[in-house]
């Protein structure tokens, strides 16, 4: 459910764009975080822990705690609550360990 007229900061919504959660199309709006944009959905779960392998999702809202890194654009362990969405992005659950030594980074 996205807010439409906020009591307080009036109407919110924007260009509407379209961002794609585990190759699945979502309606989402310029300025809308990440995070917004999939809750916003009926998304709730982002990720899962490394080691326990629990469900992880929005926790503090402003880029202090990493509860909801994502792969984002190719992009593995981004702050989704922090990231604006972007027409035609590419979002998936953060399952497991970022890649972090490969040939590409001179490891
Ligand atoms: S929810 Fe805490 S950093 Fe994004």
């Amino acid at each position: 459910m996205h807010i439409e007229n906020h009591p307080v900061l009036g109407k919110q919504l924007q260009k509407p764009v379209t961002v794609y959660f585990n190759n699945q199309p979502l309606l989402a709006y310029k300025q809308q975080t990440v995070a917004a944009a999939l809750i916003a959905n009926g998304i709730k779960k982002l990720g899962e822990s490394r080691k326990l392998v629990q469900s992880r999702g929005l926790f503090c809202s402003r880029g202090r705690c990493c509860s909801c890194y994502m792969t984002i654009d190719g992009e593995n362990h981004v702050r989704s609550c922090m990231t604006k969405v972007k027409d035609g992005m590419q979002i998936y659950q953060s399952l497991g360990d970022p890649e972090i030594r490969s040939d590409e980074n001179g490891y």
